[in-house]
């Protein structure tokens, strides 16, 4: 809830798909607490942008990501960003000013599995290739290096035997859907 007593409003910056962005709106779609209040792409194709359109959410598509003062004002009224799925760093200005109120999903348990090019398919293929037993979900701040800011909370899952990649994305993506709408819905009631 904020000063004027509506839910806080959520930016929410995609590049793909859009399955954690559905999960977000699944989720805050009548909440008093987080309300997702703008969708921003990269990418004019992006899937994503339909679930926005189709929610009767107001989309942004970024004529220049690098761009901060296109970046910023699309973040006009927003009070808690998210990246899901988003594949550009984010300025280092929107990162100052959105300190503390910025968070980033990621398809593996951060530290391990993150950074640069740690993306989609090659962060499940790492996972298997490297023998570990678990892999999952990590929430974590976003600061001004890939995948690097402060943990906010994390979901394990099992890697089994026979896993490709595509299984281990999909039982991933799954703790994902539940893992993200739980943490903005948290740090939307700290921050109101
Ligand atoms: C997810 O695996 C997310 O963790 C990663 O990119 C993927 C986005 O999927 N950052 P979607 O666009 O939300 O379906």
């Amino acid at each position: 809830m904020t000063e004027r007593g509506g839910p806080v409003r959520v930016a929410v910056f995609v590049s793909g798909g859009g399955t954690n962005l559905q999960a977000l709106l699944d989720a805050l779609h009548d909440s008093p607490v987080a309300r997702v209040t703008r969708v921003i792409s990269n990418r004019p194709d992006a899937g994503a942008l339909t679930r926005a359109r189709r929610a009767g959410v107001p989309t942004t598509v970024l004529r220049d990501p690098s761009d901060p003062t296109e970046v910023q004002s699309a973040l006009a009224d927003a009070q808690l960003v998210v990246l899901a799925g988003y594949l550009k760093l984010v300025h280092a200005s929107v990162v100052a000013r959105f300190r503390g109120r910025i968070i980033n999903i990621h398809p593996a348990l951060l530290p391990d599995f993150g950074g640069p090019g740690m993306y989609g398919q090659r962060v499940h293929e790492a996972v298997l290739a490297s023998g570990a037993k678990e892999s999952g979900a990590t929430v974590h701040f976003v600061d001004e290096a890939f995948d690097r800011g402060a943990i906010i909370a994390q979901e394990r899952v099992p890697v089994r035997q026979g896993d490709t990649a595509e299984t281990l994305a999909a039982r991933v993506l799954e703790a994902e859907h539940r893992l993200l709408p739980k943490v903005v819905l948290d740090l939307a009631r700290r921050i109101s």
